[in-house]
């Protein structure tokens, strides 16, 4: 297969190990292991003890599988299947689902292999793009246009990377209807689900609202944990989840034990877990809503509902964000993320508020603001 570069893992490859404040990291600060294991029950303590550094059951080990399903509300845990990371779930999925002759929409701006890895099986793919003006929501009118006969999914992120949208209720619903009215796979990617700023707001799971939904999740984002590389699908159409079952045979062929153990412990201590992402997210979002109040002249600001991101935009005449970014992160030693790394030529440029060094990096970024824009 040939696949187009991804340019923002390409613009990590250069600049996430080489600059000390990284203020558009889409995770959360990475759970301290020693504060994991600590979380351990009984049973799990005795499994992390005891584990054999043997292969794994493909589909994921049982009581994962079990902890995975109960975060949702009508899934058993044989309709659900792990991966390496969120990426593998979807590279997987997408090769299984979609080729030559097939369209399929994807949200955009976005992360790039939600469109990206469909492209490059042969499929037609339409980005059906969010915008600043109506505060990045889902515009179903447009996504109505969007579906054809041969459409065969939609992808929808939500919350969202870049922007930090979370439709509303009767949004979603609607999304779900044009979906199922159509009769398309509607892959909603919930890798920021369980980080809404208001709880209530949170939606029903893909793969609950609608038979051919299917559930993309992860520990990287709101469980804080990027590093066991544990992602799964969820899905009522169990004859799908077998093909894919079988394509993942030619990619990691199972997940890593250690890493299965700690997702499971995790899953299980889910409360105060996400009570700690909530915790980091929700006080660094109020030192960015504070900043953007000040630079009101400088930055547009559309507040995110959920998720550890956001996509302000430069609005200084004569400076492009391309330009503004590669001087911040020379002088400062700060990343921030350009739109164009999303193939958007806006000034837009991702935020990420997960990490706890924030507001450091953020006072580097108004000082050095202080001595360019003003
Ligand atoms: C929207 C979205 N989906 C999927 C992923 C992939 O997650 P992971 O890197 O943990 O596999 C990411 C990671 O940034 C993401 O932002």
């Amino acid at each position: 297969m040939r696949i187009a570069d991804f340019d923002l893992e390409r613009y990590f490859a250069r600049w996430e190990f080489a600059s000390r404040y990284l203020l558009c990291a889409s995770d959360v600060q990475g759970y301290p292991m020693g504060d994991l294991l600590a979380l351990a029950d009984d049973e799990t303590r005795a499994m992390w003890t005891d584990l054999r550094l043997g292969y794994t059951e493909s589909t994921g080990h049982p009581l994962l599988r079990a902890e995975i399903a109960s975060l949702y509300a009508t899934i058993e845990s044989d309709e659900v299947l792990t991966f390496a990371g969120a990426e593998e779930g979807l590279f997987c999925l997408v090769n299984v689902l979609v080729g030559p002759g097939d369209h399929v929409i994807a949200t955009w701006p976005g992360y790039q292999s939600l469109y990206e890895i469909a492209r490059s099986v042969g499929a037609d793919v339409t980005l059906y793009e969010l915008r600043e003006e109506t505060g990045w929501s889902l515009d179903l009118d447009l996504l109505r246009r969007q579906v054809t006969p041969t459409t065969k999914l939609i992808v929808v992120n939500a919350p969202h990377n870049p922007t930090g949208m979370l439709p509303d209720r009767a949004t979603y619903d609607g999304l779900v209807a044009i979906a199922a009215e159509a009769g398309v796979y509607l892959l909603v990617d919930e890798v920021y689900r369980g980080l809404e700023f208001d709880e209530t707001d949170r939606l029903p799971a893909g793969a609950d609202a609608t038979s051919l939904g299917i559930s993309l999740g992860v520990m990287s984002k709101s469980f804080a944990m990027a590093g066991l590389r544990i992602g799964w699908l969820a899905s009522h159409d169990r004859e799908l989840l077998a093909r894919v079952a079988a394509f993942k045979d030619y990619t990691t062929i199972c997940s890593s034990g250690p890493s299965e153990i700690l997702a499971i412990i995790a899953l299980r201590a889910r409360v105060q877990v996400l009570a700690r992402s909530r915790g980091i997210v929700l006080g660094n979002v109020a030192l960015l809503d504070a900043f953007f109040a000040r630079w009101s002249d400088a930055f547009e600001w559309v507040r995110p509902r959920a998720g550890s991101i956001g996509y302000p935009r430069l609005t200084v005449p004569g400076i492009t964000i391309d330009d503004w970014a590669a001087r911040l992160v020379e002088a400062e030693g700060v990343l921030i993320l350009p739109a164009s790394r999303f193939g958007d030529p806006s000034e837009h440029f991702r935020v990420g508020f997960g990490r706890v060094d924030l507001p450091v990096g953020l006072a580097r970024l108004e000082a050095f603001a202080e001595r360019t824009l003003r």
